[in-house]
């Protein structure tokens, strides 16, 4: 296995080096040309994305005296002309709090499986080396890529075709084998949470059984974290399969007690004992993924229907991909921008940031990706949630 590597970060930036204070002997701090690294986000955006690049901005400039070439809309920006641009301190000011990403992001545009259109007839065709041209014609040192596990994967194509690349993992799911945790997590749980929040009022008021669907593709960490986090009474998830006759039970349960109304949390993944995901569009192309949802609507109905409590839903959709990011996210961020310029200083190429007991440290790109990092069905989140009677329908 690979030597794991802690990403060097600078506690306090270098001072400037004169060309009067450099000994002729001493080995010169900058490279005879300044470095220059390229940046781009990829995938679904999250919050936190623009809090990493004015952090790569930032070290690339003050600390090492750099230039960062912005790379808009994906690995698109590396295919189409003029979607390229320097950028500047001035560009990164105040983008610390601000959700989104100033380059713009797509889940579409696989340089490696590009659908091209000619007349009628659509066809799939590797067109990396176009990506490839990009980067030597910008005369770039390095490329940063900020993404979860699709655009990983295809940074690690880049890198195997001799690309400098350096990942910086990012997702709302925190699915991400290899790091604790992604930015925009927890910015996504908390969003959840203030849902649920909100959703307890009502559901009390009128008696009813509240269904939230949340995020999460095939994992479910926020459905668990925001479900715990916010009271609920059932929480779903697709690593426990559920039995809708157990959802119920705990529903008439709650009601005989005195507790006339329940919140369920779904994870858009969940799946029934023996049953599927629910998937709102078929996946387009062989790399891409089915878009998951409508499970929230399924457990609802079935719950009106078995129990005659009136039911309710609420999609939180793509609000979980809003906002600004918390504290501990724009933290998280800054240090994961940090430390990827400081891998592109150590010349340590093919790896991704990554966030292990704390500390910021760094793994080769493929032991990160192709595998979801699940929740344990048997963990101590879960059977910590379950201490206090939260159901998972088994
Ligand atoms: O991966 C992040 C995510 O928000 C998932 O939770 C969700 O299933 C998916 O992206 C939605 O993708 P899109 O923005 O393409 O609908």
């Amino acid at each position: 296995m690979p030597k794991k590597t802690t990403a060097r970060t600078k506690s306090a930036p270098k001072k400037r080096v004169t060309k009067t204070s450099i000994k002729p002997s001493a080995k010169p701090i900058r490279p005879a040309r300044p470095k220059r690294i390229g940046v781009l986000t990829g995938g679904g955006d999250c919050p936190g994305l623009n809090a990493v690049l004015r952090a790569v901005v930032k070290t690339a400039v003050i600390n090492y005296g750099w230039e960062v070439i912005g790379i808009e809309e994906g690995f698109e920006g590396l295919l189409t002309p003029g979607k390229t641009y320097p950028l500047e301190l001035k560009d990164v000011r105040g983008l610390l709090p601000r959700g989104g990403t100033i380059l713009g992001s797509t889940n579409r545009g696989n340089p490696f499986e590009y659908r091209q259109v000619k007349g009628k007839k659509s066809s799939v065709v590797d067109i990396s080396d176009v990506a490839m041209k990009t980067y030597k014609k910008l005369k770039l040192d390095a490329l940063v890529v900020i993404g979860g596990d699709g655009s990983l994967k295809i940074a690690q194509r880049f890198a195997e075709k001799g690309i400098n690349v350096i990942g910086v993992p990012k997702t709302i799911d925190n699915d991400l084998m290899a790091t604790d945790s992604t930015f925009g997590f927890r910015t996504a749980v908390m969003t959840a949470t203030e849902a649920i929040d909100k959703l307890h009022t009502t559901a009390e008021s009128h008696h009813r059984a509240m269904v939230v669907e949340v995020m999460g593709r095939y994992v479910g960490w926020i459905a668990l974290e925001s479900g715990m986090a916010g009271g609920a009474d059932i929480i779903l998830i697709p690593e426990i399969p559920y039995d809708i006759k157990k959802v119920c039970e705990k529903i008439r349960r709650r009601n005989q007690l005195g507790s006339k109304f329940s919140i369920v949390v779904v994870a858009e993944g969940a799946k029934p004992l023996g049953g599927d995901v629910t998937v709102l569009a078929k996946k387009k192309s062989e790399h891409a993924l089915d878009r998951l949802g409508g499970v929230g609507n399924r457990v609802a109905a079935q719950i009106d229907e078995i129990t005659g409590v009136e039911t309710r839903v609420t999609v939180l959709g793509h609000l979980q991909r809003g906002g600004t990011p918390t504290a501990f996210d724009r933290n998280l961020s800054t240090r994961f921008g940090v430390a990827a310029v400081g891998l592109v200083a150590e010349g340590l190429f093919g790896r991704m940031v990554c966030y292990r007991n704390f500390q910021i440290e760094s793994v080769p790109i493929h032991e990160a990706v192709g595998a979801f990092k699940a929740v344990d069905p048997d963990g101590q989140f879960v059977r910590t949630a379950e201490a206090i009677g939260i159901s998972f329908g088994r």
